[in-house]
């Protein structure tokens, strides 16, 4: 199988990469993670880019001057799909109009429900019975593109946010590989 090359892009702890990582080592998992980005060196993530030996950058896309240097980059590396793993920047509209090719995102709750920050406890206070992750293509509005996958978690009358983060992210690292796995299919 011919894998496709992918660009990470994270913020944080960097699980949905490590899951990522995990994926496309296998032999027919159609992508290759070929390049990192974070806004932050603060990003723990940051460590994995490292261990696995695969190029990274700490970015501000919100430069132009980083922007050209990116897309270039890109083309070097012939990149045609980027993923958003726990990025916490909005990408803006140039951006996303710029790169023709797909750019995906999770998101940890059941979209439509729960755009933005801080899910868990607006599904808390909400008294949810059900919530979960969605993974979809990534359009000029917050968490509005078009869902490819989402995965359901049940809300149990002792869950706080902490545990249902853990419950969420467990789905994520399934739901962010088969819905790869779906768009190459
Ligand atoms: C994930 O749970 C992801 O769904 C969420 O950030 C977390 C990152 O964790 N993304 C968003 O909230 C995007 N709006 P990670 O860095 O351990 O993968």
């Amino acid at each position: 199988m011919v894998k496709k090359n992918a660009c990470v892009f994270i913020s944080g702890a960097g699980t949905n990469l490590k899951a990522l990582l995990k994926s496309s080592r296998e032999y027919n998992f159609p992508i290759n993670i070929n390049y990192i980005i974070s806004n932050t060196k603060q990003a723990k993530g940051l460590k994995l880019a490292k261990l696995y030996k695969i190029p990274f950058r700490v970015l501000d896309l919100n430069k132009t001057a980083n922007l050209e240097f990116f897309f270039k980059e890109l083309q070097k590396k012939k990149i045609s799909l980027i993923c958003l793993a726990g990025y916490m920047r909005i990408l803006n509209k140039n951006f996303i109009n710029r790169f023709n090719k797909k750019i995906i995102n999770i998101h940890p709750s059941l979209l439509p429900k729960y755009k933005g920050l801080d899910t868990f406890r607006k599904v808390l206070k909400n008294n949810e019975k059900l919530t979960g992750c969605t993974v979809h293509y990534v359009n000029n509005r917050l968490d509005s593109g078009k869902i490819i996958l989402k995965k359901k978690i049940f809300i149990e009358s002792s869950d706080n946010e902490k545990t249902l983060k853990t419950k969420v992210q467990a789905k994520e690292y399934r739901a962010y590989s088969e819905s790869i796995i779906s768009i190459f299919r």
